[in-house]
């Protein structure tokens, strides 16, 4: 009776691989081997991969690194290894075998034919996990266009697969003319997804110019640095947080009210990964357009994860990827109550820890998003990157004039409000010019100080 209630699907297992090539000396390795808080060897080149399957729900049975100068064309791997690693998936009853890399569509079938088992490449992993997180019709679209455009050049394969599984009359060989059906019927799906997909993106950006007149801050990082969490804490909101990768797919704007300030607009995006598929950042483009057209970024690492050096690498890369590398940043080292647990318990490694990873990164700022430890400080900061070129004036007006008073504090950094007995007040903020264009009419004497 419980078998037949019961709707969950079996786990699969996966077996993963990976191929480390000699690196220029001093130069991180790829995939992160070689990078940790203390600069020291980890040799854990499948951390990243692992977690990235364990969010695609499977257990992992197996492991196999192979360290080689090329690449082998056939089967990625060398042929000894591909022997190899047949006989531990065989062994582990793995049901899908992981590269940590793309592989090229006639490299996937010869391994599929070698192992007998489903083999994926690093893409088709992402894309799967972000199939399973997409929740809008935004992200689904976005996810499927970039699965569709990845699988084109390997609908044989997919068609292959077909004709191994159900044997017999008609079914023997690809059959070029279905085949033929099938990419034109991608085809045709891929292009009603672009113009769905424009649609939404042409209204995102309109809604993005329409708030040219408030500030703009755009979370970024690794996945599961705790952007949604932050986003929570600063603006007291209830986002969705989750222990898991990728848990945010869809941009969620909200209003802060940043003290001093005044409301300005905070972002979340989708969360980074090492080589994120380039299908994938171009039909998320709506999504990454808040980070794209920001004031500031603020980029959110997980202080308590012993990879994050390479973690704030690998988001850099993405930003590359985006071309928004050169945008005003903070680092904010997130998680850092974990830290400050682990040293009060004794368990951190002797030069591990928060002041560490400050020596790596002197301007960044530690915090913990969860105990709200450092955020007003982050505040400040925030403030400061905001109004680092406006000009600082000095305004005169009477104190009954509300109206003005809350123009500056929305609009500029408020630094002192100072009442005099002739019931007027003297304002010293700073804001930007095309603001300070806007109230010149009010009734007011201004003084620019700097
Ligand atoms: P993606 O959507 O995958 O990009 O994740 P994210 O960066 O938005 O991370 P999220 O806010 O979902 O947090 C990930 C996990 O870290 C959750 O379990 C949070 O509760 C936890 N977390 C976030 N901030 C802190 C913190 O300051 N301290 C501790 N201990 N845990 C935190």
């Amino acid at each position: 009776m419980d078998q037949l209630n019961s709707t969950a699907v079996p786990i699969e297992k996966s077996f993963l691989v990976a191929v480390l090539r000699p690196q220029k000396p001093g130069a991180p390795a790829e995939n992160g081997a070689g990078l940790s808080v203390l600069g020291k060897a980890t040799e854990e080149p499948l951390d990243e991969l692992r977690g990235l399957a364990e969010a695609a729900d499977t257990q992992v049975v197996g492991e196999m690194v192979q360290r080689r100068a090329t690449i082998e064309p056939a089967t990625y791997i060398g042929s000894g290894k591909v022997m190899e690693l047949k006989g531990m998936v065989e062994h582990t009853g793995a049901d899908v075998v992981i590269f940590d890399d793309d592989l090229a569509p006639s490299q996937t079938r010869n391994l599929e034919k070698e192992l007998n088992v489903k083999v994926l490449d690093r893409t088709e992993l992402i894309l799967d996990i972000f199939a399973s997180r997409a929740q809008t019709k935004e992200a689904r679209l976005a996810v499927e266009l970039a699965q569709l455009e990845y699988s084109l050049p390997r609908l044989k394969r997919m068609w292959t697969h077909l004709s191994r599984q159900k044997k017999g009359v008609g079914l023997r060989g690809p059959g070029e003319t279905q085949l033929e059906t099938d990419r034109r019927l991608a085809q045709k799906r891929i292009s009603d997804l672009k113009a769905e997909l424009a649609v939404v993106q042409q209204r995102k950006e309109r809604e993005v110019q329409s708030r040219s007149q408030t500030r703009t801050v755009s979370l970024v990082g690794y996945t599961n640095a705790g952007k949604s969490t932050l986003l929570n804490a600063l603006t007291g909101s209830d986002v969705y947080v989750k222990d898991q990768l990728f848990a945010t797919l869809d941009t969620r704007t909200r209003r802060w009210t940043l003290p001093g300030w005044g409301p300005i607009l905070l972002s979340d995006t989708v969360g980074f990964v090492r080589k994120l598929p380039h299908h994938l950042v171009a039909s998320f483009r709506a999504t990454l357009e808040e980070a794209r057209c920001a004031d500031l970024l603020l980029h959110v690492a997980d202080g308590s994860n012993p990879m994050v050096m390479f973690q704030i690498q690998a988001a850099y890369e993405v930003l590359e990827q985006l071309g928004i590398e050169e945008k005003d940043t903070i680092l904010v080292i997130n998680k850092i109550d974990v830290l400050e647990k682990l040293d009060a318990e004794g368990e951190l490694p002797k030069g591990y820890g928060l002041q560490a990873l400050l020596n790596q990164y002197p301007n960044a700022l530690g915090i913990s998003a969860r105990t709200g430890q450092g955020l007003e400080e982050l505040a400040h900061e925030v403030s400061e990157m905001l109004s680092r070129n406006f000009p600082t004036v000095e305004i005169e007006t009477s104190s009954a004039n509300g109206k003005l008073a809350a123009y500056l504090a929305n609009y500029g950094e408020v630094f002192s409000r100072q009442y005099r007995e002739d019931g007027t007040v003297v304002i010293r903020c700073r804001i930007a010019s095309t603001f300070l264009g806007k109230i010149r009419n009010e009734e007011m004497k201004m003084t620019v100080l700097e």
